[in-house]
């Protein structure tokens, strides 16, 4: 091969190496809005009501945010979102520890309305979608079904 050959073969294969770089440009980006999709997609369940959210808010003011946090980012208490909320796997768990211990000053005596309107508050700051049903007061069954997990952190503001 001369030189000249060489430069051919450079130029020639030039527009070719730019096509394959921007298929294969093109090709992760659409693996990466294919990965991103699900959790737009993903039908998670709504398990409660915006109202029942907005009582639980106003409980976790008056009741927990002293010791969690008016974020529930924690505080004298751990955290109650995103990862920290995840660990414990269904919204059943935490309710089953929460609703019996807590408040310290006043643990399991709030009743099962007003704990479970707390856990609708936490739902939606986890980022579970709100809907036209209520989560049923206290019902660890149905709560069962309710993964942390889904959404996490997603509507924290
Ligand atoms: C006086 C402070 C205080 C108040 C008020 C309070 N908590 Fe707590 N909470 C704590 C502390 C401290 C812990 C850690 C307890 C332990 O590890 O023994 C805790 C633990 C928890 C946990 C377990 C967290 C984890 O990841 O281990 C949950 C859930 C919880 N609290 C929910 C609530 C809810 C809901 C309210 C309101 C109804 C509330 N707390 C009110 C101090 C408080």
């Amino acid at each position: 091969m001369t030189f000249k050959d060489l430069n051919e073969v450079a130029v020639n294969t030039l527009p070719v190496l730019i096509a394959v770089g921007l298929a294969g440009a093109l090709v992760s980006f659409g693996a990466m809005a294919q990965d991103a999709a699900p959790a737009q997609t993903t039908q998670v369940a709504a398990v409660y009501t915006q109202e029942q959210a907005m009582r639980g808010a106003g409980q976790y003011r008056a009741q927990c945010a002293q010791c969690h946090g008016a974020e529930l980012q924690g505080d004298v208490g751990p955290a109650l979102t995103g990862g920290d909320l995840a660990g414990w796997g269904t919204a059943a768990g935490v309710y089953e520890y929460y609703s019996v211990n807590m408040p310290p000053q006043a643990p399991g005596r709030l009743g099962d309305k007003i704990y479970t309107d707390i856990l609708a508050f936490m739902l939606q700051r986890q980022g579970l979608p709100a809907g036209d049903t209520e989560l049923p007061e206290g019902d660890l069954e149905a709560f069962e079904a309710i993964s942390l997990a889904e959404g996490q952190g997603t509507a924290a503001q």
